[in-house]
C-alpha cells in the first residue's frame, strides 16, 4: 500500500520562472460521463503497478476540506504511472473532485486498499452493474474474461442519460443486456428480471457478480439464492481510515463482523446483512445532506443551523 501525500511530493521547477512548485496525484486527463459522472486520469505510478482487479484508493481532495473518500481503481496503466477514477458527484466531496481540472493535484492518495477480486476460471460468469456500479465492475468483468470465462453483462441505470461506460462492456462482453427503469435504452424493468431469466436457464451461470447500489446488491442475491447460483457482491460502506482501525466499514457476513476495507470489498451476497449495511449508511445523511446544500448554496454555518439537534 502505497500513500502519497505531503509527505511524498515530487518538486517540479518551471524552466522560464525557475519556480519550484511540489506536485503530486497530478489529475492528467478529465471527461465527462454523463451529467453527474466523471472519468479522471491521475498520476500514481506506484498505485498504478501494484493494483488488482477489486481494489479501490481512498482520497482527500483538498487539506482545507479533509473528508477521505473511497474510489474504486477503474483502471491503470503502469507504463505511464496513471490510475483511472471513474465517479459520480453526489455529495460535497465527489462535487469538489469533479470540480478539479487537469493539471490540478489531489491532495492525499492512498492505496491499493482491498482484498483483489479472486479471479478464476469457473465457466459462465453473469456480471451485473447498476448505475455507477458499472465502473467497479468493469476490471473484474476483464479480468474474468481474460481467465477464459464466458461473461454475460447486464447494465441497469434508472434512464438513458445515466449509462456509462456500454462501449467498454461491450467490447469485453459475450453478451451484453441494457435495462433501464424508464426503457429509454435495452430492455424496460430492473436487472433482476434478466437475470432471473439467465439463472432458469440450463445450465444456469456458474458465477454471479452484482456491484451496485445496496438495495440492487440485496435484490440480485435474494434473486440468485434460490438457484444456488454463487454470487460476489462488492460493499460500498462509509470508510474513513481504510486499514481495519476505525470500524466505520464494519458489516456482518454470515453472522460474523467483517470489516469491508480490509476482508473486502467483495463477500458472498448470500450472506451479507444488507439491512444492517444501509442503517449504517443513513447515519450520517442529515450531516452530509447539509453540507453537500452548503457546497452548492450557502455557507456552512448556515447549513450546520439547519441539523436537528441533539
Ligand atoms: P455525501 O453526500 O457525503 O455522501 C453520499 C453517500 O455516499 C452517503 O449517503 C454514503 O452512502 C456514501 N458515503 C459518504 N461518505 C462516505 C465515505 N467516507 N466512504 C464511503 N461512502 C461514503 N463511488 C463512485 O462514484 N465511484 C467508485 O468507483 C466508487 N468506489 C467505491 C469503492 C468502495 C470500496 C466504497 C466503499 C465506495 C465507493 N464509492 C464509489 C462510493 C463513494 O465513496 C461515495 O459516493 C462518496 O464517498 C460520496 O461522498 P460525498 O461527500 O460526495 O457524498
Ligand atoms: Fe476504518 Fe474500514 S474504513 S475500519
Ligand atoms: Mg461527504
Amino acid at each position: 500500500m502505497f500513500s502519497s501525500g505531503p509527505g511524498t511530493i515530487r518538486p517540479r521547477e518551471d524552466p522560464k520562472t525557475s519556480k519550484v512548485t511540489p506536485v503530486m496525484n497530478r489529475i492528467i486527463k478529465k471527461t465527462q460521463l454523463s451529467a453527474e459522472v466523471f472519468r479522471m486520469e491521475v498520476e500514481a505510478p506506484l498505485i498504478a503497478h501494484e493494483r488488482q482487479p477489486g481494489q479501490f484508493i481512498i482520497l482527500q481532495v483538498d487539506q482545507a476540506v479533509g473528508e477521505r473518500i473511497p474510489l474504486t481503481i477503474a483502471d491503470a496503466d503502469p507504463l505511464k504511472g496513471t490510475i483511472t477514477l471513474i465517479f459520480q458527484a453526489v455529495g460535497r466531496t465527489t462535487h469538489l473532485l469533479a470540480e478539479k481540472a487537469v493539471g490540478d493535484s489531489i491532495e492525499a492518495l492512498l492505496g491499493p486498499l482491498g482484498q483483489p477480486t479472486h479471479v478464476a476460471k469457473v465457466g459462465h460468469v453473469v456480471c451485473v452493474g447498476g448505475g455507477i456500479g458499472v465502473a467497479p465492475l468493469h476490471p473484474i468483468a476483464q479480468a474474468l474474461k481474460a481467465a477464459g470465462n464466458k461473461v454475460t453483462v447486464i447494465m441497469g441505470a434508472r434512464t438513458k442519460a445515466l449509462l456509462i461506460m456500454e462501449e467498454e462492456m461491450r467490447k469485453i462482453a459475450d453478451d451484453l443486456i441494457i435495462v433501464t427503469d424508464d426503457g429509454s435504452c435495452g430492455r424496460k424493468g430492473l436487472v433482476t428480471h434478466p437475470l432471473k431469466e439467465l439463472c432458469e436457464q440450463s445450465p444456469k451461470p456458474d458465477l454471479a457478480v452484482i456491484i451496485g447500489p445496496p438495495i440492487m446488491m440485496k435484490f440480485g442475491a435474494e434473486t440468485t439464492r434460490p438457484y444456488g447460483v454463487p454470487t460476489v457482491v462488492s460493499l460500498n460502506t462509509i470508510m474513513i481510515d481504510g486499514t481495519g482501525m476505525c470500524g466505520g466499514c464494519r458489516v456482518t457476513v454470515g453472522g460474523k463482523t467483517k470489516f469491508v476495507c480490509v476482508d473486502g470489498p467483495e463477500f458472498d451476497g448470500h450472506l451479507v446483512d444488507f439491512d444492517n449495511m444501509m442503517k449504517r449508511l443513513r447515519a450520517y445523511k442529515p450531516r452530509e445532506d447539509a453540507d453537500h446544500h452548503a457546497h452548492h448554496h450557502c455557507k456552512l454555518e448556515d447549513a450546520a443551523n439547519a441539523l436537528p439537534k441533539a
